[in-house]
């Protein structure tokens, strides 16, 4: 429990009471007294709209009554425990922002090491990875997943991004985990044919416009050995607020590409877009042999799908 003046002096400086600063450091912990404020509206201009026109005191205020529940950017960090902090040098905040849509290390880090984990569980039964594995990671991004996959299983990793800030970063301080290289927006890969034991790609399928997709998936073949893996992530629509004529074409084709919420930093064709079981299915079968598929097994939330390159 927080000693008494530094408490007063930290609700006094938010413009919140004792008592929600007291409660706020039980429920959250110390990491609550470094909460930034500026960082907080930044993150959540709503949040500064509402404090102008008086309805809160402060972004710590807001946090108090509402953010701690929808878990927004730009609140207080968890301290991970050991083995799930990031195994590199931390990615700059923006990095982060644009792969995670989130600030909080914290959370980049939970995610990273429970995706990673999901993807060598869900391999483990058909492949083992080691040293000598080639494993390619297509839509790298900042190494969120790569780094505790490859610290793991220590294979051969490549990273692939169209994103060349995050390349460049990663070239510049993630070398000893992967090689990376930038691709453009389509195929081809800067990368020999039959090169992988296996190739992943979290929340990239999850942004493509249909005919990119295609291409990709062709493009992500030629790169696997035969007999090699492939395993891609993509969501579904539940909980997803999408308008009557989106959830009609889902529900005629399996798939549907909403073209709101521009990524900044990522190309125009980076928007949302959604597949069914069936519709992932029915396309990857065309280029490889299905062997499973896990709804929201990726960290809870998207679903994954094995294959493996005939
Ligand atoms: C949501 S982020 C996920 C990043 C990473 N897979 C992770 O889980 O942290 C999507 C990534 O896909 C990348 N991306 C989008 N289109 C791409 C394309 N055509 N080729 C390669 N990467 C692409 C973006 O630049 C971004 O890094």
């Amino acid at each position: 429990m927080k000693d008494g003046p530094a408490l007063t002096a930290f609700a006094s400086r938010h413009r919140i009471t004792v008592e929600e600063a007291q409660e706020l450091f039980t429920s959250i912990g110390p990491a609550i007294l470094d909460f930034d404020e500026a960082l907080y509206l930044e993150e959540n201009p709503d949040v500064r709209r509402s404090i102008a026109n008086g309805e809160f005191n402060s972004a710590l205020h807001f946090y108090f009554l509402h953010g701690r529940e929808e878990n927004r950017s730009g609140g207080p960090e968890a301290d991970n425990p050991p083995e799930i902090k990031f195994k590199g040098p931390i990615p700059p905040r923006a990095l982060r922002k644009r792969v995670h849509g989130h600030t909080q290390l914290s959370s980049f880090e939970a995610v990273g090491a429970a995706v990673s984990k999901n993807i060598l569980d869900a391999v483990r039964p058909h492949i083992s990875l080691d040293a000598s594995s080639r494993v390619l990671d297509f839509g790298c991004g900042c190494g969120r997943v790569l780094v505790y996959l490859e610290d793991a299983v220590g294979c051969q990793m490549t990273g692939s991004d169209i994103d060349g800030e995050a390349i460049a970063w990663c070239r510049d301080n993630l070398g000893g985990f992967a090689n990376f290289v930038q691709n453009g927006a389509l195929p081809p890969l800067p990368l020999a044919d039959a090169r992988f034991d296996l190739v992943y790609s979290v929340s990239v399928f999850t942004h493509l416009p249909e005919r990119m997709q295609f291409q990709w998936l062709r493009e992500l073949q030629r790169v696997t050995r035969p007999g090699g893996f492939l395993l891609l992530t993509t969501r579904g629509i539940d909980q997803v607020p999408l308008t009557w004529l989106q959830r009609l074409r889902f529900r005629m084709t399996g798939f549907v590409y909403v073209a709101g919420g521009k990524t900044p930093g990522l190309p125009d064709f980076y928007r949302n877009a959604f597949h069914s079981e069936a519709y992932i299915r029915r396309t990857c079968s065309r280029t490889f042999e299905i062997l499973d598929f896990k709804p929201r097994g990726i960290a809870g939330e998207q679903d994954w799908i094995l294959c493996r390159r005939s």
